[in-house]
């Protein structure tokens, strides 16, 4: 009987992709062994989204892959409309799987007469119909507290810290490029059993940042900078500028997301940086791929997989990020 039922449950999971990282979204599959639900999503002449689920998940557990990336409207306007054709359809339950929240970065009022897009988004997420919600390294963690219906929010830095470890870097330091990153480095600093530095960032326009100090011991050492994104670039090549400056020797780079827009990829191209190596929560962009052998992509598959196996089978997701 007890088989039975899990047998069922298993067999009522299913997972959709919008447009936004097929490749993800296949290779999450390939880990759960199972595969990628049939759905149509395209546009109708005038540019509006056209969705139809080609199969039937009626009482289904759906799991919908969608980053919110890059063409950043497009993609969400795809996951709402993917939410509501699967509640219309009587799915059982519907999580949105974010690997990247986009819009996070408006998470509060922090001048008069702004917008808290952050909060908006997860208003719509939630009144088009998903239960919860999977994402990852939120630019603010608080963004969980935004929705009413449960968040998991995943972490890259075992992926991203495993790969600096198996290179085997003497001398690393690990460096955060603002104070709001610098929880994240501590995980870096804790796993890899290596030192914490920070620059002091302050922002000074909305796509404007200047550096001034570094805090900690960069002379002489190897560094790798980690930061949830890399947007325009500024940020990182700053901290690199600055790094070098202070004598730093070699310096790396690790962020979950590489949005990488605007002439970013150029930035990186010519910044003292060595090797720079983020997830695939979204896909490289065209230019970014011309970065060739200084850009490594880390997956994060397995880890969105596992979590999705553990969700549905009501197992915990938070002993994955436990110490072993
Ligand atoms: C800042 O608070 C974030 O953690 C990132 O450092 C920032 O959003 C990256 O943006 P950009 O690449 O445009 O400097």
């Amino acid at each position: 009987m007890g088989t039975k039922k899990s047998l069922k449950t298993i067999n009522n999971l299913k997972i959709f992709s919008g447009s936004a990282n097929l490749d993800l979204a296949s290779q999450i599959c390939k880990y759960l062994s199972v595969p990628l639900g049939d759905v149509t999503v395209d546009r109708f002449p005038d540019g509006e989204i056209n969705v139809k689920v080609n199969e039937d998940i009626r009482g289904a557990d759906i799991f919908l892959i969608q980053p919110t990336c890059p063409p950043v409207n497009e993609h969400l306007a795809e996951l709402l409309i993917l939410i509501d054709c699967c509640r219309r359809a009587s799915a059982e339950r519907i999580t949105a799987v974010m690997p990247y929240f986009g819009y996070a970065r408006k998470d509060r009022k922090d001048e008069g007469r702004v917008p808290i897009t952050a909060k908006l988004i997860s208003n719509l997420i939630t009144k088009a119909g998903a239960d919860r919600v999977i994402t990852m390294d939120l630019h603010a963690a608080q963004i969980q507290g935004f929705f009413d219906i449960p968040v998991d929010h995943l972490l890259s830095f075992q992926v991203i810290s495993k790969y600096y470890e198996s290179l085997n870097i003497p001398d690393l330091v690990v460096l955060s490029p603002d104070v709001g990153g610098i929880k994240n480095a501590r995980l870096y600093s804790e796993s890899l059993k290596i030192k914490l530095a920070i620059v002091d960032k302050r922002r000074v326009g909305p796509d404007e940042t200047e550096v001034g100090f570094v805090i900690g011991d960069v002379k002489g050492k190897n560094v790798v900078i980690v930061d949830d994104m890399i947007a325009t670039g500024g940020s990182i090549v700053q901290a690199a500028n600055i790094l070098k400056e202070k004598g730093a020797k070699d310096i790396y780079v690790g962020a979950t997301h590489p949005l990488l827009c605007g002439n970013a990829v150029e930035k990186m191209r010519n910044a003292p940086i060595k090797e720079l190596a983020v997830t695939d929560t979204i896909p490289l962009n065209e230019n970014a791929k011309s970065l060739g052998d200084k850009i490594k992509v880390l997956s994060i598959d397995e880890l969105l997989g596992e979590s999705i196996r553990r969700i549905h089978l009501n197992e915990s997701i938070s002993s994955m990020f436990a110490e072993p």
